[in-house]
Parts: C-alpha cells; sequence; structure tokens
C-alpha cells in the first residue's frame, strides 16, 4: 500500500534558501525541506528540485545559506522566492538582505535566523537533490514565530508548487488549478454560450481565473496574491 494522503502528515518549517552563482549573480527559492540533522559537528540539509537555479548554484559553488521565515511574512515575499525562477527575475531588488562571512546572501525580510552551510554531501533523490552540510556560520535576526507549513496553507492560504517536494500531495486537493472546463462551471456558466468572456491571469505565477469579473477580495489560490495582481485576458 502507499497511500500518499498519509504524507500529509508530515510536519515542516519554510525557509528561503540562497546562494550565488559562479558569475556572481544572487539566487533564491522557498524551501519546506531545510532541517538539522546533527549536533556535532551542527549539520543541516535541504531537498532542491533539479530544475531550480538555486540547486544549480550551489552544485556550482558547494555552499547555500538559509532564512528561517517568520508568520510575519507576507506572500509578497513568498511570492516571487517561491513561484519565479531566478534566472528570469532578481528576488533581491525589494528584499534587505546582507552578505555572509562566505560572501553568500542570505534574507534578513520577514525571517527570524540564518544559517551558512557549506556542503559536504549531495544526494541524487530523482526529482530533487540532498545537499547535506555542516553549519559553518548562525545568526539570530529577530524574535517572532517561525512559519510552519501547516500556517502558510492556513492562514495566508498558500500553495505549492509543482517542483515543491511535497507537490504531488497536493495536487488531488479540490482547489488545485481547475480545468478551462471546471472553471467555467466553478464561475456558474454550465450552459453553451454563457461562459466567460474573460479570464484573469496572476501577474506573479500564471494563474488563469475564468470569470468576467473577480471579487474584491479574492486571492490567487496558487500563490495567495489578491485581485490588484491579476490583469484581464480574453479567452
Ligand atoms: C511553500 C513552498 C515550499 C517549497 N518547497 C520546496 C522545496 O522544499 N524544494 C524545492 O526544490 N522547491 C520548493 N519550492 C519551490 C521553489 O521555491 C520554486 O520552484 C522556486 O521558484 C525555485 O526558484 P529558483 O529557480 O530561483 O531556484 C517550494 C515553494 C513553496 C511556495
Amino acid at each position: 500500500m502507499l497511500d500518499k494522503k498519509a504524507l500529509r502528515d508530515l510536519s515542516y518549517g519554510l525557509y528561503i534558501i540562497t546562494a550565488t552563482t559562479k558569475d556572481g549573480r544572487k539566487v533564491g527559492c522557498i524551501a519546506n525541506t531545510f532541517q538539522q540533522v546533527a549536533s556535532e559537528p551542527p549539520m543541516a540539509s535541504v531537498s532542491l528540485n533539479k530544475e531550480n537555479a538555486t540547486t544549480q548554484a550551489i552544485l556550482e559553488t558547494g555552499e547555500f545559506a538559509a532564512s528561517v521565515l517568520s508568520e510575519e511574512a507576507t506572500m509578497d515575499l513568498i511570492g516571487p522566492f517561491g513561484f519565479k525562477c531566478s534566472r528570469d527575475v532578481d528576488k533581491f531588488t525589494q528584499v534587505e538582505h546582507r552578505l555572509c562571512e562566505a560572501g553568500i546572501p542570505f534574507v534578513i525580510s520577514g525571517c527570524l535566523a540564518s544559517f551558512s552551510v557549506e556542503v559536504h554531501d549531495r544526494v541524487d533523490a530523482g526529482s530533487h537533490i540532498l545537499f547535506v552540510g555542516q553549519v559553518v556560520e548562525a545568526e539570530k535576526l529577530a524574535e517572532g514565530t517561525p512559519m510552519t507549513y501547516a500556517y502558510y496553507h492556513a492562514v495566508l492560504r498558500g500553495k505549492t508548487p509543482p517542483k515543491a517536494v511535497s507537490y504531488v500531495e497536493e495536487a488531488s486537493e479540490p482547489n488545485e488549478q481547475p480545468s478551462a472546463a471546471e472553471a467555467a462551471v466553478n464561475a456558474g456558466a454550465t450552459e453553451e454560450g454563457s461562459a466567460p468572456k474573460y479570464g484573469w491571469r496572476c501577474k506573479l505565477c500564471g494563474y488563469i481565473e475564468m470569470m468576467d469579473e473577480l471579487p474584491d477580495d479574492y486571492t490567487c489560490p496558487i500563490c495567495g496574491m489578491g485581485k490588484d495582481m491579476f490583469e484581464r485576458v480574453e479567452l
């Protein structure tokens, strides 16, 4: 028996993993898979998708930083790091960050602590690479409550993109991105001719909601952005 629903009972925190490419660009992504794995010496691991720009940078340099997200962090911070690729955008322009002693950028905005990690081992885990390394720097940035994955889902109503470790389990959630037909039904347009003429595209994650007007309190089911982040598209 392999009931993937059982995996939903695993608990995680939420982190921003950052690194520098060989040519000096700052990259980073959200991960729920960072954790301490040994005390002496202090060791940590993170599991990152092979296609992430951040993964490639860590493979090139053998080091990364991790910042612990606070419950105070908003989707304005989490959205770009979790849904955009560093090859397409500079995620650091609007975000307070510093360089650790090893020169790796780490995020300060919305974060409680940061670590820099020197990679000792890599495990090929199929879609992801598990990086295991020694924590060589650690710093407390602020007081507060660390954000858990459960809080992210329940309070921020955040979603998980395909490259995250836990995506497969979430794919069967009832409110995943609807097909065109499903969206039309959702919008109350079940009969031919009454389907919506317009859709609304989230400028952050690209999700398209197919309805003529979005309610004022609408939030993107993929990345949590509000109505003002949507642009109208003709269907
Ligand atoms: C809540 C959440 C958790 C995530 N966890 C992981 C993870 O553990 N591993 C991973 O590879 N990607 C994870 N992601 C997806 C990456 O953050 C995302 O694919 C990002 O756009 C990659 O950026 P990059 O290409 O600049 O590295 C997660 C995203 C979110 C929103």
